[in-house]
């Protein structure tokens, strides 16, 4: 008996000690199934002479943990869940960068470690630089009301034309070149616009970062290696790419380039990969050598002067990268998406 009832008292302490709730620590030692009831029964077997003294103890025991309970119970329940130093924090939601944020720095980052600086143009475009000075003619079909969002804003001059959004990255080729005088070389990030029907993979906005250099002695070998380094850079060290033959009237040669699928390595397995759909190639930008007619737009003598240009989607590429299926993600705002990156 003696040690059943040191059992009891120990085990009372070592449970607060935890922690436990009061509540219960009552059903378990206080109720009528509980430990101290239990002692209780077996007086009744036990010899006449020690039941009183035994009786005796029990009850103590029994008003001690009943005293020791209510004063539990009548601790601020604040105050007793403050004293559980082990329960995780409540922790605060952070924001993060958005992953097309995060994916145009990453881009940008690897042509600024190449010297490449990152220069910045306006949403607000006139025709004159979206188009006229990127050697587009007169009646080219994207200048049509269908292929561009024009804008109901007064024009500044005949020159410059009407105000746009922007359909492209590469009217800051012209702000840059118009304003300075080469060697430069410009990776320019930014928003762009297009009237187009809204699906898994086109947005009426979307993203891409124009790159372009100019120098006496720039060639298409040049633009080659540049872009080798950044598909390196970016995708995987293994990465190959192929360029194929295009046209864009703001560069000649022009060329789309595409880099081997880092998916399959370009192994184009049996079961065709999801990614490159069995090509093996995925088609990441569009590039060439800057039109000799660009160039004099801007004022630069194009018998002394080259220069390449390349421009490429951000989403598409994001897209790429982590196996995006939905472009519609990157504008729903659901942080379910966003936490993920
Ligand atoms: N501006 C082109 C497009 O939006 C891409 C491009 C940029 C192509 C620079 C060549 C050189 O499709």
């Amino acid at each position: 008996m003696e040690e059943e009832l040191k059992k009891i008292q120990d085990g009372f302490a070592a449970d607060t000690a935890q922690g436990l709730d009061p509540q219960a620590l009552r059903v378990k030692y206080l109720g009528r199934k509980g430990l101290v009831n239990d002692l209780f029964s077996r007086l009744a077997q036990m010899p006449a002479e020690d039941k009183a003294a035994w009786g005796r103890r029990l009850n103590e025991l029994k008003n001690s943990l009943d005293q020791s309970l209510k004063e539990k119970m009548a601790a601020p329940a604040v105050f007793r869940e403050a004293l559980d130093l082990t329960l995780p924090g409540k922790g605060v939601i952070r924001g993060s960068s958005h992953v097309l944020s995060q994916v145009s720095r990453q881009i940008c980052s690897i042509f600024e470690k190449l010297g490449f600086e990152v220069i910045e143009g306006p949403d607000i475009e006139d025709e004159w630089h979206n188009f006229t000075a990127l050697n587009f003619p007169a009646d080219h079909p994207s200048r049509d009301s269908f292929d561009t969002f024009f804008l109901d804003i007064p024009a500044v001059s005949v020159s410059a034309g009407r105000h746009l959004l922007r359909c492209h990255t590469s009217p800051n080729q012209i702000r840059v070149m118009e304003k300075n005088k080469p060697p430069m070389a410009v990776i320019s990030p930014g928003r762009v616009y297009r009237p187009d029907e809204v699906d898994a993979t086109h947005s009426f906005m979307f993203h891409q970062v124009e790159g372009f250099a100019v120098s006496r002695d720039i060639n298409f070998s040049h633009l080659k290696g540049v872009l080798f380094h950044f598909a390196q850079g970016f995708f995987s060290a293994e990465s190959r790419l192929r360029f194929r033959p295009h046209f864009f009237p703001f560069t000649e040669p022009s060329a789309e380039v595409d880099v081997s699928c880092f998916k399959c390595q370009n192994k184009r397995p049996e079961g065709k990969c999801s990614l490159c759909k069995g090509k093996g190639w995925i088609e990441i930008l569009g590039c060439g050598m800057i039109h000799p007619n660009v160039l004099e737009f801007c004022g630069i003598d194009s018998a002394k002067f080259q220069g390449f240009a390349f421009g490429m989607g951000v989403d598409r590429i994001a897209m790429l990268k982590y196996g995006i299926d939905d472009i519609r993600l990157f504008t729903e705002n659901d942080v379910r998406f966003l936490d993920q990156f």
